[in-house]
């Protein structure tokens, strides 16, 4: 099978993964993080690209840019989950696989954070197992992608 390209987009704040908030988010930096992949995807015979940013319109080209040129996407929107439809119409529109992912667990958290706009436009949600969430959504974007199908969830 030919190395399929994903690309592990992070949205807003997690550039300070490490030092923010470790009791939620764990001590990680996200270079450990991305580096982790990058190995795991190696095994996997997958190149793994990732890119950070703290913009909503950053994050939004990049999807549309990966529906042209990678296989799949893992993605942490960060607090843009609970705010974007903006974002969510962009997963709508993009018809590679997406696993959404967060290290926490959304709903033991506050309130607010049960709102999730962009968890129905993806192919399926990783949550709540800290940095190891990022690995088991790229072992399910793996399976996805030898599986052949695009979408799952009646997409
Ligand atoms: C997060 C959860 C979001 O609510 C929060 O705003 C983040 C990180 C997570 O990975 O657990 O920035 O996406």
């Amino acid at each position: 099978m030919r190395t399929r390209d994903v690309w592990v987009l992070h949205g807003p704040n997690l550039n300070l993964l490490g030092r923010r908030e470790p009791k939620i988010y764990g001590r990680d930096t996200l270079a450990k993080i991305d580096a982790r992949l990058v190995a795991l995807g190696a095994d996997l015979g997958l190149r793994v690209a990732s890119f950070q940013s703290n913009h909503e319109g950053a994050l939004i080209d990049r999807l549309q840019i990966a529906a042209e040129e990678a296989d799949g996407v893992v993605f942490n929107p960060g607090a843009f989950t609970h705010t974007s439809l903006a974002l969510a119409d962009t997963l709508r529109a993009v018809t590679i696989p997406v696993v959404e992912v967060h290290l926490s667990n959304l709903y033991a958290r506050d309130h607010a954070r049960q709102t999730n706009l962009t968890a129905s436009a993806v192919t399926g949600v990783v949550m709540g197992f800290g940095p190891q969430s990022y690995e088991l959504a790229l072992r399910a974007l793996h399976a996805r992608l030898a599986g052949g199908r695009k979408r799952g969830g009646g997409k």
